[in-house]
């Protein structure tokens, strides 16, 4: 048996920006992921998550890769929208695993998935997830990836199948772990302090493929870009050196970029307010939302947000910060 964790994400800066080649800021936090790979006697693929039950045979499975590559390319040429490439989170995981099964395999794979990470919200549940199969199928399959930027380059691969055309941060996040600066090259940061929260505000009604298509379809030349830059550059610099003030403004400035895009719903929008009142700052963290009231996870610094989330009604936790990215674990 291969077992392989990797952590949940958190995005500190650069939310959206990143995908028009912005500066962005992520942070690999708690809780992470665990997947475990088994033999089978047989040439099929079987996936457990979430007690639900999922098997394929290879033959099929690699039929499913091939038209999943399809949609995908349909979607890159216009002709579908994101939403439509996968039919369930499930073919995702037969996809991830396809990439090592060769058509005349006399065995098959089994894969468990323990998922403490909350599915689609700003929390990087996919890469994590994909970031774990593939470090343990490449393990299972003697073809482990050379290095990190591979692994990177694979689980964005996959994902691309969710998320359309996103960036490279949910999986820098989840395979490197700490606190990474991404720009033209990666850097790994200081880790993050005791000094941050997450707050829950809901699931968000559209995904992240959907979120990223919008802001595309109406920002994609804009000038917006540039100012989301300079914020993410402030944010890095007040984080190096300490300084409180000049952080807090640099998140209440992203949030409020975040707003012109027309990502954060109004309730979400007071709650943040409240927290600017009460002296903390506070910003949306991933791709937020484009229709409903839940727009996933926020971040908070400088005032503990557990009461005013209570009177929100949404759920709230400090956030812990893992060193480590994808690992295999021991038996
Ligand atoms: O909502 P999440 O956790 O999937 O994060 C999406 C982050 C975006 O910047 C909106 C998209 C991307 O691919 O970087």
């Amino acid at each position: 048996m291969i077992h392989a964790s990797a952590p949940a994400k958190i995005i500190l800066s650069g939310d959206h920006s990143v995908v028009y080649g912005a500066p962005a800021l992520v942070a690999a936090i708690s809780p992470r992921v665990k997947v475990t790979l088994q033999e089978l006697p047989e040439p099929i693929v079987r996936l457990h998550a979430d007690g639900q039950h999922a098997e394929m045979s290879i033959p099929d499975c690699l039929e499913l890769q091939a038209e999943l590559d399809e949609l995908h390319d349909d979607f890159m040429e216009g002709e579908i929208s994101v939403h439509d490439v996968l039919e369930s989170g499930s073919e995702l995981f037969f996809y991830a695993l396809s990439q090592w099964l060769q058509p005349d395999a006399r065995k098959g794979v089994e894969l468990w998935m323990d998922s403490p990470i909350p599915i689609g919200c700003g929390l990087g549940s996919s890469a994590a997830t994909i970031a774990a199969v593939c470090c343990a199928a490449g393990k299972f399959f003697g073809e482990p990836l050379e290095d990190l930027q591979s692994l990177v380059a694979q689980v964005r691969f996959i994902e691309r199948l969710q998320h359309g055309r996103g960036s490279a941060l949910d999986a820098s996040a989840v395979v490197f772990g700490g606190v990474v600066h991404l720009a033209d090259t990666l850097t790994e940061q200081a880790p993050l302090d005791n000094n941050w929260w997450v707050v829950h505000t809901g699931k968000p009604a559209s995904s992240t493929g959907e979120c990223v298509a919008a802001v595309r379809e109406k920002y994609e030349d804009s000038p917006i870009w540039q100012r989301f830059s300079e914020v993410t550059n402030r944010f890095q610099a007040a984080m190096t050196a300490g300084d409180e003030p000049a952080l807090a403004q640099a998140i209440k400035d992203n949030q409020r970029l975040l707003e012109e895009l027309g990502l954060v719903p109004e309730r979400v929008q007071s709650f943040v307010r409240r927290i600017e009142i009460a002296g903390g700052a506070a910003k949306i963290c991933g791709a937020g939302c484009i229709v409903g009231e839940g727009a996933g996870a926020v971040l908070v610094r400088g005032v503990d947000p557990t009461t005013l989330a209570e009177e929100a009604g949404y759920g709230c936790q400090p956030i812990i910060g893992d060193r480590h990215g994808v690992r295999l674990e021991p038996a």
